[in-house]
């Protein structure tokens, strides 16, 4: 049974942890291809700001294994390698 992540700001916790992953990825890969350049994430907190830095990071660094059954798997995130990603 997966486990509710409790305190893990890391995809790669999360993932290998095996908890429950809400899937982001869908708005992850439109904001990286279609949305504009800049971002300000202002978010409350505990709304998931790290563990999105997080997924950003490991789609960056092409970590595939991390995004099995996610929605980024299946179209090409895989492309997306390679992006700089400053933290
Ligand atoms: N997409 C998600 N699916 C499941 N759990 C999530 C998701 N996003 C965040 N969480 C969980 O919510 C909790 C808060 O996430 P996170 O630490 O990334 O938030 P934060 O905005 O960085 O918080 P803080 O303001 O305290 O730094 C963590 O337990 C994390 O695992
Ligand atoms: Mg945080």
């Amino acid at each position: 049974m997966k486990k509710l992540p409790i305190g893990l700001q890391t995809l790669e916790d999360l993932r290998k942890r095996n908890g429950i992953y809400v899937d982001k990825t869908e708005h992850i890969y439109k904001m990286v291809t279609e949305a504009g350049k800049f971002f300000f994430l202002s978010r409350p907190r505990r709304f998931g700001k790290s563990l999105l830095i997080s997924t950003f990071k490991e789609l960056f660094k092409g970590s595939k294994q991390l995004f099995e059954g996610l929605y980024i798997y299946m179209t090409n995130g895989s492309g997306l390698k390679n992006i700089p990603l400053f933290i």
